[in-house]
């Protein structure tokens, strides 16, 4: 063990925060963190930001349809959001004749505002360290599987007395820490949100994927919402009576202009990062299961582009799909590019070595080796999962046979026509089967034969090994693949149609799956999850001089830092912030990404950019050090006053391992400025109504 005692003295300094702008914090404890924040320039205080004794900065953010983040910028309910995290309902109102994701979308008048069934906000009510309550009853040397019994009985009564007075509450206790602490979060939640604006996607996506995850960035990712309620402003399901929600609280818009250096401060719903774990858990990710993941997304985004780019009507029912299957794929693909680059194998090594020699006699000894072996033996396994999510489940006609199949045997005729039109809405035949072809014999090469259905192999054999052959007999045959067949039947018809080769597919490797893999996979993981909680509480034990932030899983947190520039490689350093200029230089009528509308166009022309323009040019994103992860996507964005400077919806792709490892020089979040944002509602939409509702601040 001695010759790992220079390592330690090293590794320790390298896994300490490099920089305090790393850390995703908890709003109920930001008491411990705004002197910090104050130093670097926050005006505001603690209860500023969150209080359940007044109104604060929490409740003008929501967490917005699950995934993402939006907040709060008027009296009258508005509220923004990143055009990413509104484009599912922009498409879903959208139709070749009233192409709103191609021409935007302006609503002139409250009569005009689309609603959507199943979208939600929630605004945080309160969080509370409910730990010991948690884990009362708790007796030493219980099982794990108890122990959880336990945790999931007091949380069940704990969130039932929390949403007693009904009135749209929601709760639910979170552990953080692995288990070393549990917060019980209380959620307000409005159903009545509709859509009020959407620049066309030549601004709200301009760029695309080709942009996706990178700086300079020109894209005008937001879109704009209202949030409705009963006359009492409580949530209701969505009437012609409701009337916009009135905020307890909503921000005001700083419009005065921003410069490197200036405190930012992002509030928002982070989902997932992992940043306590060991090693062998981070080589798994960069070079198992992401080159694996990447790889099969190339083959259906290549098969995507061939006919998006052949048909407009197609372009339309994929662009959503694409959009989600291009953005994890290239996240992925710099995440491991970061991982490599940073050595964070090579890191971890060395630090679980010192940490061994620390734990030597202590309860913490043999965690890493026990932890290491857990994670060997997950690996062929999580492999085998993780190969089939990209592959055998992608196939949208199987998964459809499935819901279909389901819906009918609900027995009511009417949602199983309801999963129909949704699902032949956006749906290309050829696509599913050239990409059933691709990921299926990419399954056949790569996933060993004990860790795929029997079913598979005796279905391969029947077509003489030839995936062709069997997508071709399955996307004939199959009734699923007959839109007008298939809307012919009624409920008892379609229930009848267990044969069918796609509900047959479906129906054999989901079972064999959930039989043979699934349960092996979350049993390690629960196991590697018990060991993280020691592992975990043993790191703060071994250095107790850094300060720990919970690993980011949907519940709202604040992560502060300062807007700043990068240098990618060596020889290059980008600026912070981009202008209009950057998509005068990218426009391109003949890329589908970069053509920007003609109207944009003439605007820049003409040089008169209203009240928008600084020197001349309107500015259009900013970099800052941000710690933000996937879920922050249109989260405010915070200048030093608690005012809204930003939206934020990217970071940039250099930086993006920092959901396992953040990097201080690489690590960047991006943010629409909301100038900008202003300049597109004012002279592209017409909007200025909107502009009116809010509250806007110059200097
Ligand atoms: N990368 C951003 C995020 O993770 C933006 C995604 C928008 N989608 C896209 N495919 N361009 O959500
Ligand atoms: N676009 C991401 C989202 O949907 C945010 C980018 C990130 O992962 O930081 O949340």
């Amino acid at each position: 063990m001695k010759k790992y005692l220079s390592i330690l003295v090293l590794s320790v300094f390298c896994m300490a925060p490099a920089s305090a702008d790393e850390g995703m914090w908890l709003p109920s404890l930001i008491s411990q963190r705004i002197g910090d924040m104050q130093a670097k320039g926050f005006t505001l205080t603690a209860e500023d930001i969150y209080s359940i004794n007044q109104a604060c900065l929490k409740d003008a953010v929501v967490h917005f349809g699950g995934g993402c983040t939006g907040e709060l910028i008027s009296p009258e309910g508005l509220l923004i959001t990143n055009h990413h995290c509104g484009y599912g309902q922009i498409q879903r109102h959208s139709s070749v004749e009233h192409d709103y994701l191609r021409d935007g979308f302006w609503a002139m008048t409250r009569a005009e505002e689309l609603p959507n069934p199943g979208l939600s906000v929630s605004f945080l009510e309160y969080m509370e360290d409910v730990t010991d309550k948690v884990l009362k009853g708790y007796k030493d040397g219980m099982s794990e599987e108890e122990r959880e019994a336990l945790v999931e009985k007091n949380s069940a009564k704990l969130v039932e007395e929390a949403v007693a007075e009904g009135k749209g509450l929601r709760a639910s206790v979170e552990p953080l820490f692995y288990g070393n602490k549990y917060y019980m979060f209380v959620f307000r939640r409005y159903t009545d949100v509709r859509l009020v604006g959407a620049p066309p996607s030549s601004i709200g996506k301009f760029g695309g994927d080709t942009d996706n995850w990178m700086w300079p960035r020109h894209t005008g990712d937001f879109s704009i919402f209202r949030v409705y309620a009963d006359k009492d402003n409580n949530p209701a399901a969505y009437s012609e009576d409701n009337v916009p929600y009135k905020p307890k609280k909503y921000f005001h818009i700083a419009a005065g202009g921003v410069k490197e250096g200036d405190f930012t401060f992002v509030y928002g719903f982070p989902g997932s990062t992992r940043e306590y774990i060991m090693s062998e858990g981070v080589r798994y990710v960069s070079d198992v299961t992401n080159p694996a993941k990447i790889a099969l997304r190339t083959m259906r985004l290549d098969v995507q582009k061939k006919y998006m780019d052949a048909d407009q009507a197609v372009r339309i029912q994929y662009s959503s799909k694409n959009a989600g299957v291009s953005n994890a794929w290239k996240k992925w693909q710099g995440e491991m590019k970061g991982i490599v680059r940073l050595g964070t194998v090579a890191r971890k090594q060395a630090f679980e070595a010192s940490f061994m020699e620390w734990a030597e006699g202590t309860e913490y000894e043999g965690i890493i080796p026990a932890l290491d072996s857990l994670y060997k033996a997950l690996e062929p396994y999580n492999y085998a999962l993780d190969y089939y999510n990209e592959s055998a489940r992608t196939i949208e006609l199987v998964q459809f046979a499935s819901r279909a199949v389901k819906a009918a045997e609900g027995g009511s005729d009417s949602a199983l026509k309801a999963v129909e039109a949704t699902f032949y809405k956006d749906y290309f035949l050829p696509i599913d089967k050239e990409s059933f072809v691709a990921v299926m014999n990419a399954y056949k090469d790569n996933v060993p034969v004990d860790f795929r259905p029997p079913y598979f192999d005796s279905t391969l054999a029947v077509y003489g090994g030839s995936i062709e052959k069997w997508a071709d007999d399955l996307f004939s045959a199959s009734v699923f693949a007959d839109r007008a067949a298939l809307e012919a039947m009624d409920c008892a018809a379609v229930a009848a149609l267990q044969d069918d080769p796609a509900v047959v597919f479906g129906r054999e490797f989901t079972s064999w799956i959930g039989e043979n893999i699934r349960p092996v996979v979350s049993r390690l993981n629960s196991e590697i999850n018990l060991l993280n909680r020691d592992y975990v509480r043993g790191q703060m034990e071994f250095q107790p001089e850094k300060t720990f932030y919970p690993d980011a899983n949907s519940t709202l947190r604040v992560a502060y830092g300062h807007i700043k520039g990068y240098s990618p490689s060596d020889g290059v350093y980008y600026m912070p912030f981009s202008t209009i200029e950057g998509i005068m230089e990218k426009d391109n009528p003949d890329i589908f990404d970069y053509n920007i509308p003609q109207r944009f166009r003439d605007i820049v022309a003409s040089g008169d950019y209203g009240r928008w323009g600084h020197d001349g040019k309107v500015p259009v994103c900013f970099i800052a050090t941000n710690h933000t992860s996937g879920g922050n996507s249109g989260s405010p964005v915070i200048d030093s006053k608690g005012r809204l400077i930003g939206i934020n919806f990217d970071r940039v792709w250099e930086g993006t391992m920092s959901d396992i490892e953040f990097d201080p020089d690489f690590c960047r979040n991006i943010s629409l400025d909301i100038r900008y944002v202003l300049f597109v509602i004012d002279m592209i939409g017409n909007a200025d109504h909107l502009i009116d509702e809010m509250t806007i601040e110059t200097e």
